[in-house]
């Protein structure tokens, strides 16, 4: 597995001329880098309904403060409340397609993962991105059902992979759902961008060797440093929010990768 420090944007030439899709998409943040990078089609899948996340914090929560620092994290996030924020991102994005000079190769489909993946054919997506409800359940069942969509040759990357103390308390485990899938599948993780939030890459295992050197060769040409490590390792992953003085006095929050 590679590791690197850049943030998911790194991964986006991985779509380039093949079909694309993302389940996940709010204000299409990605969805647009991934657009630039000339996909032979991109499928846009989000309900925009927040009835259709799904839970966000499980029935037995010890901390009792689950809804408190959910309601911290989204309001910042979705700003003016979940419901108003998602209908107010479709719009937008929407006429941003529209206008949008490589529109013609977007479909959105306003749908839950569920329902969506139903409409596509076995083996028939090169690239999926996903980036929906990041708890447990929620991304051990999107990797089994996209599972077998994905062609023999595709990759799918997946979003929110970090684990810190905030990231508990907001339920988030991606890593936890991802391990559990790599640990019963034929897939491995190809590639690991260890800047803020992590996104891991993951592919078959027999083309494994393939998208490490294309993963290294996207480094190389974008001056990113990287390191081959075992892909057993990311079940360790991790990172450490640690307190340092920089150069000028100031004292910082800095996120550090770790697998300690
Ligand atoms: C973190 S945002 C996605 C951000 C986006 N990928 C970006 O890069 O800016 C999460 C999105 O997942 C969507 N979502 C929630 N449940 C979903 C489901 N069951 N299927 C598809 N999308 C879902 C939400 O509506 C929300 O827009």
């Amino acid at each position: 597995m590679i590791v690197l420090h850049a943030d998911k944007n790194i991964f986006t030439p991985l779509v380039h001329n093949k079909v694309g899709v993302e389940v996940g998409v709010f204000k299409g943040r990605y969805a647009l880098e991934l657009l630039k990078m000339l996909p032979k089609s991109l499928t846009l899948i989000d309900p925009y309904d927040p009835d259709a996340y799904g839970s966000l914090i499980p029935e037995d929560d010890p901390t009792n403060n689950a809804q408190e620092t959910l309601d911290g994290v989204y309001g910042s996030y979705y700003v003016g409340g979940l419901k108003e924020s998602l209908k107010a991102a479709y719009k937008n994005l929407k006429q941003e397609i529209a206008g949008h000079e490589n529109g013609k190769l977007v479909k959105f489909l306003k749908l839950p993962s569920a329902e969506a993946c139903e409409q596509f054919a076995d083996k028939s997506i090169d690239f999926l991105h996903l980036d929906a409800n990041t708890r447990y359940d929620y991304v051990l069942g999107n990797l089994i059902r996209w599972e077998k969509k994905i062609s023999d040759s595709g990759v799918i990357v997946i979003d929110n992979c970090y684990v810190t103390a905030d990231a508990k308390l907001q339920h988030i485990s991606t890593l936890e759902g991802l391990s559990s899938f790599l640990k019963l599948s034929d897939w491995t993780p190809v590639g690991l961008s260890t800047a803020r939030w992590s996104n891991v890459v993951i592919c078959k295992k027999v083309h494994e060797n393939h998208f490490m050197s294309l993963i290294k060769k996207i480094c190389i040409q974008n001056g990113v440093n990287f390191l081959e490590i075992p892909p057993q390792m990311l079940h360790s992953y991790h990172h450490k929010v640690e307190q340092f003085e920089d150069i000028n006095g100031q004292i910082n929050n800095y996120w550090t990768a770790s697998f300690s």
